[in-house]
């Protein structure tokens, strides 16, 4: 099972979640005994070739004014041509995003994420939420992903909190073994 997980980051929050993501997704196929083929890319450095040869895709992207990055929707809008040919039917999905929150609310995070699964629903993909048993869940866990807040209360940035990373790991984890069901 090929697993790539593609994100934005501009200043390493979501690079920190992604690679905490990738962790939890190694050790579920190393439990199983399976040869840990994880990767993860910028979205800008990713191409359709790389989409098309994994079994599960996690995105990941931090919320800008109020939706995913551009960089994402770049990526995604250059799927059209996956899409006609209906090359990710079937494939397993997750998501994740990181924001800064400001205000307490989630300044576009709920947003952010259900842009992800529908883009992957469009593709004819399979979506994995992050169930309220997961480590983490009161943390950085929404029913539709995984959602790490990295803002403090006066909307300045603050990093990325261990209990985040408890998630993102808890998440990888999670989609990966919810694949191999499926498989
Ligand atoms: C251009 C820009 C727009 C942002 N807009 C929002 C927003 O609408 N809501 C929010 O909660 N955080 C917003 N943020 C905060 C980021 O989502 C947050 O700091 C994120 O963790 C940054 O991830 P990165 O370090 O991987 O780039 C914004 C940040 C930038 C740079």
């Amino acid at each position: 099972m090929r697993v790539l997980i593609v994100f934005h980051s501009d200043y390493q929050h979501t690079q920190s979640v992604a690679d905490a993501v990738v962790a939890g997704a190694k050790a579920a196929l190393e439990d199983e005994g399976l040869p840990s083929l994880v990767s993860s890319k910028q979205a800008t450095d990713t191409s359709l070739e790389d989409l098309q040869s994994s079994d599960v895709l996690i995105f990941g992207s931090p919320v800008h004014m109020g939706s995913m990055a551009w960089q994402m929707k770049q990526l995604i809008d250059s799927g059209s041509k996956l899409w006609m040919a209906g090359s990710l039917e079937g494939k397993f999905g997750g998501v994740f995003a990181t924001y800064g929150g400001y205000g307490g609310a989630g300044g576009g995070v709920e947003q952010t994420l259900m842009s992800l699964h529908a883009n992957f629903l469009e593709q004819g993909m399979l979506v994995c939420g992050f169930p309220r048993s997961l480590s983490g869940f009161a943390d950085a866990g929404i029913h539709w992903g995984l959602a790490v807040r990295t803002g403090n209360d006066e909307g300045m940035p603050e990093g990325v909190a261990e209990s985040g990373l408890v998630a993102a790991r808890a998440y990888g984890t999670h989609v990966i073994e919810t694949a191999l069901r499926f498989k």
